[in-house]
């Protein structure tokens, strides 16, 4: 019969790297939960008019990368490509139960693109986003951008940059796009045949051209920063002054530019040399009009998620792997077995790694599990010590024995093995 292989692009998760991935969300939980966000679970399927809103009809998302099909009842639907949409969605579906604004929030959860996979880019990618909606203040983006460099600082990276522009609003944006498209005008038959696209749907999306001839045209294509209205700019400076008021490196990046439409004012990104061509690890912004786009009032809002796949290629491969195994029981016959097994729970519930052999396999085959294991201690009874009331606990490492009795066993085994 024929094997069933995972999707290209989606991949499972195996122990080994488990725990550093568990180690990683429980980090992230821990940190956002000291700077005051609470979590939110929404779900993986949406209507997919939710995305092509939010993200933008004209974004390589939109266009070609979203899982839609036809649910049963004929609905568009879509398994999430990002979270942010979600979140907003649900922020305004249940106003009333939400904490009162700024709302700070977070998520971890799986996302889906349909995007060629290579390295550090599958189809089922997960990621650990925060949003904090209803402050227009840049206080918000300070906070928000001190919460990721803490973050990436806590898991041991702080060799990333934080590469941060502004975008501006729906005052500035226009005219910088005009003055995008003067600077473009004379250089499409240079440009690729995607940016040609973009030209006129997403000039801003020329900036982020990957392809090397493009790149040179862009180098000396006029910044969005330089031609921000009087409150963005304000902004953007304030931003600033926070990040060194708090010692945070940072880069101004001129052509930072997104690959989601709803990004106003601050948009960032946080980046590596490790990563080959997929150098963001985390990436976000201000979203300053998508509440009022998903049918909101008018809210301002601000946020980022980080790509776990990523952080888990940049953080050494130790992080998070659980002490080796403490104990392995070696019953030599049942009547061992059934003794011992109830003391493997006990030892299990005061939260000692331990496991049990068979009690038909005998010593020599149990003692070379205990070693493929890598346990540090083995217990070993037979039906006779049983009997006599004692069995033997083994140092694996010096290789010393000593003699313990049943009736104390539990405290003298925790008291050699936790000294
Ligand atoms: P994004 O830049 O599309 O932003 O994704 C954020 C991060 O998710 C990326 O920096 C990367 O680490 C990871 N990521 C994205 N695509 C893939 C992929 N195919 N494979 C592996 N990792 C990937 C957003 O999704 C926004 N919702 C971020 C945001 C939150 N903005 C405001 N709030």
């Amino acid at each position: 019969m024929e094997k069933i292989n995972a999707l290209k692009g989606f991949k499972d998760l195996l122990p080994g790297d488990s725990e550093r991935w568990d180690w990683l969300a429980l980090t992230a939980r821990r940190t956002f939960d000291a700077f005051g966000f609470s979590p939110i679970h929404t779900p993986i399927l949406e209507r997919t008019t939710l995305f092509t809103r939010s993200i933008g009809e004209t974004t390589d998302i939109v266009e070609k990368e979203m899982y839609t099909f036809e649910d049963w009842d004929g609905k568009q639907v879509t398994l999430r490509p990002e979270g942010t949409a979600s979140v907003v969605r649900a922020f305004l579906e249940h106003r009333h139960q939400m904490p009162v604004l700024p709302v700070k929030l977070y998520y971890q959860g799986p996302m889906f693109r349909h995007e060629r996979p290579q390295a550090g880019r599958l189809r089922q990618f997960h990621q650990v986003g925060a949003e904090i909606i209803g402050d227009i203040d840049p206080k918000q983006d300070i906070e928000l951008l001190s919460l990721l460099t803490y973050f990436f600082k806590r898991i041991g990276l702080d060799n990333l940059t934080l590469e941060i522009n502004s975008l501006g609003c729906p005052v500035c944006r226009p005219p910088y796009r005009e003055i995008l498209q003067d600077f473009f005008k004379k250089k499409l038959t240079t440009l690729c045949e995607d940016c040609n696209r973009r030209f006129h749907k997403n000039p801003l999306r020329i900036l982020d051209c990957k392809k090397e001839s493009c790149k040179t045209i862009t180098t000396d294509a006029p910044a969005s920063a330089k031609h921000l209205c009087t409150e963005c700019d304000e902004h953007f400076k304030t931003v600033q002054q926070g990040l060194k008021t708090l010692k945070i490196p940072y880069q101004y990046s001129k052509h930072l530019v997104r690959g989601l439409d709803y990004y106003t004012k601050t948009a960032f990104e946080m980046t590596t040399q490790n990563l080959g061509a997929q150098n963001a690890v985390a990436a976000g912004g201000r979203y300053d009009g998508l509440v009022e786009a998903l049918g909101g009032p008018a809210t301002p809002a601000i946020g980022f998620a980080m790509g776990m796949e990523r952080l888990m290629h940049l953080i050494p491969e130790t992080k998070g792997m659980p002490s080796t195994l403490q104990l392995f029981i070696v019953p030599l016959g049942e009547s061992a077995y059934q003794t011992l097994f109830p003391i493997l729970y006990s030892l299990r519930k005061k939260k000692l790694r331990s496991e049990i052999g068979y009690s038909d396999s005998p010593l020599k085959k149990q003692m070379k599990q205990a070693d493929r294991l890598n346990a540090e201690y083995v217990l070993i009874a037979g039906d006779e010590e049983i009997a006599a009331k004692k069995a033997i606990l083994r140092n694996m490492k010096t290789k010393s024995q000593t003699e313990i009795g049943l009736s104390n066993l539990i405290n003298e085994i925790l008291a050699e093995i936790e000294g």
